[in-house]
């Protein structure tokens, strides 16, 4: 509330109202907290609520972390966690420094609770990030970096552009997010189709394990979009397993606009992704279809329309092991984190608390015989090849403290071929 009182009208009030100019001074903000040793450790210490939990091998202090595209070029990487975020992902990040598209290009829809965006990638580059990360604080989350295709370098090219951009920053990353999906970037989600995103996901997984050389490779993720036609994003899927990616982080934002108040049509004719509330019910019935599709067999970070704690919850109840936020922040302000957080930990407790009744009950009566164990998949075990500037957290095989269930779904977004839009909350 007190974000939503005093701290958003005068964020919303910094440039003119421009959303861009606020979004840069409140990171160059963040970039001083991150230097502060003291007073970052002490928020992490004191303020950010745990509910650890281990997924695609990697140990993350909280289930909730920052989504991409809010720091791209990882300017307040120490911040994050001080913010209550059990994980950052920074970027997305290209092989060439690029300056994105003209601006204005960032719009706030309050009413809807959206945002609309064709940033189009605007950011320093591989190798400025690299450098800016050699030197910055010890990061006390997982740290993923999201990396995407330079603009100015052809499809035929992409591959060795990721290529360029994972070398250089595998020392940093705790998992890499394979950016495939901005609408923002022209071309660049013709790398979902089948046979590009194999050759780019083998050739990203071959040489994360040349780097790794015989020890286990960083986790790599594939940040999906919500507007693929459902054969479309099952064959993306199965591209996934036989690969061998690590996990999926559905949503990016969409080309749609269902679920935008009639007062914000005008800024919603904007072209760009859209962000935020209306995009809430659809990245969820995504997230379910993926474990659906995968029979649960790859991880899912929920990105999409998370703004408050009882959204994060449908997202975990959809089938999310992880969630992400990136417009809730900016609307509600960090105390989203922690109060969705909270919720995460409240219910882990009480289905934890079911299940040890249920058994007490069981052990009481004639056995029927074990439950069926639950666990998450994940890569096999080995041993971290790289020495880190973040802390490595780096953990044994993976076990979610969650359970969930990943009822049939039809997915609703209005430039796509899914039928109907969804009836999720
Ligand atoms: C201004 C802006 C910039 C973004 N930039 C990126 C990006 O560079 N890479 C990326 O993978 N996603 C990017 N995203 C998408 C977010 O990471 C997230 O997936 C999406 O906004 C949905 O989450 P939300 O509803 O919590 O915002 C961006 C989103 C916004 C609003």
């Amino acid at each position: 509330m007190l974000y939503q009182r005093l701290a958003r009208p005068v964020l919303f009030r910094i440039g003119k109202g421009d959303a861009e100019t606020a979004h840069e001074t409140t990171v160059r903000w963040l970039a001083r907290l991150s230097g502060r040793s003291w007073l970052r450790d002490g928020l992490i210490r004191y303020g950010r609520p745990a509910a650890p939990v281990t997924v695609c091998g990697l140990r993350f202090p909280n289930p909730v972390g920052l989504a991409a595209g809010m720091d791209k070029d990882g300017l307040a990487v120490g911040a994050w966690p001080a913010l209550g975020f059990g994980f950052a992902e920074i970027g997305t990040v290209t092989g060439v420094p690029q300056p994105g598209n003209p601006k204005p290009r960032l719009y706030r829809m309050p009413a809807s609770q959206g945002l609309v965006n064709r940033m189009g990638f605007n950011n320093d580059g591989a190798e400025a990030l690299a450098a800016r990360l050699a030197s910055a604080p010890p990061v006390d989350c997982p740290l993923g970096i999201s990396i995407g295709k330079s603009k100015s370098v052809p499809l035929e090219g992409a591959v060795e552009d990721y290529l360029h951009s994972l070398r250089t920053l595998y020392p940093f990353a705790d998992y890499f997010a394979v950016n495939v999906s901005s609408p923002n970037t022209p071309g660049l989600r013709r790398l979902q189709d089948t046979e590009s995103l194999r050759a780019l996901l083998t050739a990203l997984r071959d040489e994360g394990e040349r780097i790794a050389a015989g020890r286990r490779p960083h986790p790599v993720l594939v940040k999906i979009a919500p507007d693929l036609t459902e054969p479309a994003m099952a064959q993306l899927l199965e591209v996934c397993l036989d690969t061998g990616v690590a996990g999926v982080i559905a949503t990016n934002t969409t080309l749609g606009r269902d679920g935008v108040a009639p007062s914000e049509d005008a800024v919603a004719a904007q072209p760009g992704g859209m962000s935020g509330g209306p995009l809430g019910p659809i990245a969820r019935e995504i997230v379910r279809f993926v474990r659906r599709e995968t029979g649960g067999k790859l991880p899912v970070i929920g990105s999409g329309g998370v703004m408050t704690p009882d959204d994060a919850e449908a997202m975990f109840d959809a089938g999310a092991d992880l969630v992400q936020i990136y417009t809730g922040l900016v609307y509600n302000g960090p105390s989203v984190v922690r109060r969705s957080v909270r919720r995460y930990r409240r219910k882990a407790t009480g289905r934890r608390r079911a299940r040890h009744s249920a058994a007490h009950d069981a052990a009481r009566k004639p056995s029927p015989g074990p439950a069926p164990e639950r666990k998450l998949p994940c890569p096999p075990p080995r041993t971290s090849a790289h020495a880190p500037t973040t802390r490595s957290r780096r953990a044994a095989p993976c076990a979610s403290a969650s359970t969930r269930t990943a009822p049939s779904c039809s997915i609703g977004a209005s430039t796509t071929t899914w039928p109907g839009p969804s009836a999720s909350p």
